[in-house]
């Protein structure tokens, strides 16, 4: 190939004819742009999916029991649709980056107790209520609601990466909700995002027990959903077992968008896997199925499974969830904002009888 002034390293001859024949600049009519491959694989998907969520979906808000709990709701702050208190912005401060050599390691363990649980520091150590009820920690001048016998690590993925290991812990369910990059999280720089090919770096295969299940939160781009069933899954030793949607309805029992609009569906794909060799005693995960719910307004909060999960897990199961925004009772939480939603704000008080 030979190299004259008019072309840059790089250039091959195609491109440089091209360009030449870009010289004479005709004002072309804009065509309407057709699908690129993305969105015609998210119209397939659609297609395939839609039929039977919305058959689903009707089937449910049409119980009575449904239709009579959706009406208590009625005029509830903080619900998809209504006015919600603002309650993100008070934890903004809780992420913490880290830049220090060796900070890989967790600090300590630290056991919180009746009396006094005044923390100065939550980074890097792991936090434990070991009672059988709730408590209040208080953490830079704010309290946050510890659920029964749950602990939490507040850390950063690559640092997390490492102190699995001193963790020795090993679960039967891993929840994880990860922060797949998306315009919606960009735009309200609600938080940062992680390239999909760090996931692989989590030592499932380390902390999960054989025939334990792996539930992934994945968004309606087809690129992540294929990465989780082509690459994750098989990576971890994991197979497919279920499809789960979770369809976002309002108070009225209507999709909280249009099902058929092209930008946001009212609905969100979820995963799950068991690792292999499977355990036989538990109930099959099924295929297919859709959870229904009202969401809360705060972006990318998803409802909790710990109760749906139960059938498919062996007894007193060991549970953890990753990149947490919230505590779960009996569960471990991991995340750079695992207790973002316990402040005590979060909370409404209820008299005990
Ligand atoms: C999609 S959100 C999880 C939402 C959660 N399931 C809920 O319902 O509230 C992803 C979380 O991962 C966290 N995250 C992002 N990058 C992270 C990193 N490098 N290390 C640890 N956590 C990270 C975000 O701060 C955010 O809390």
């Amino acid at each position: 190939m030979s190299r004259d002034s008019s072309t840059r390293e790089g250039d091959t001859e195609d491109n440089v004819e091209l360009k030449c024949e870009e010289k004479p600049k005709k004002r072309k009519r804009k065509r309407k742009q057709p699908l690129n491959v993305g969105e015609l694989k998210m119209l397939q998907y659609h297609q395939k999916h839609s039929p039977f969520i919305t058959r689903a979906k009707d089937e449910i808000v049409l119980t009575d029991a449904i239709k009579e709990h959706l009406s208590k709701l009625q005029g509830t702050l903080n619900l998809a649709g209504q006015q919600s208190i603002n309650s993100t912005e008070p934890f903004d401060e809780l992420t913490e980056g880290c830049n220090e050599e060796g900070c890989c390691k967790l600090k300590d363990c630290h056991i919180l107790n009746a009396s006094n649980n005044f923390l100065t520091s939550i980074f890097d150590r792991k936090i434990i209520n070991p009672r059988n009820k709730a408590i209040i920690m208080n953490y830079d001048n704010k309290d946050y609601v510890i659920p029964k016998k749950s602990s939490f690590v507040v850390s950063e993925f690559r640092n997390w990466v490492f102190q699995c290991d001193s963790l020795g812990e090993k679960y039967d369910l891993i929840v994880m909700d990860p922060p797949w990059e998306n315009k919606s999280a960009k735009r309200k720089k609600s938080y940062n995002y992680l390239p999909e090919y760090d996931l692989k770096k989590l030592p499932i295969d380390k902390i999960l027990h054989n025939g334990g299940l792996v539930v992934v939160w994945v968004t309606n781009k087809q690129k992540y959903l294929e990465f989780v069933r082509d690459v994750l899954f098989p990576f971890w030793g994991v197979e497919l077992l279920g499809h789960w949607h979770w369809v976002k309805i309002g108070v009225d029992g209507d999709y909280i968008t249009n099902i058929y609009s092209t930008q946001r569906k009212p609905y969100e794909p979820v995963l799950i896997g068991r690792k292999v060799p499977k355990l036989t005693s538990c109930e099959k995960v099924p295929e297919n199925r859709i959870i229904c719910s009202v969401p809360l307004n705060q972006h990318s909060r998803k409802p909790p499974l710990n109760q749906i999960l139960e059938p498919f897990l062996p007894r007193n199961p060991r549970c953890l969830e990753m990149f947490a925004r919230s505590l779960t009772p009996e569960w471990d939480s991991w995340g750079n904002e695992t207790i973002k939603f316990q402040n005590l704000s979060c909370y409404v008080k209820k008299e005990v009888a």
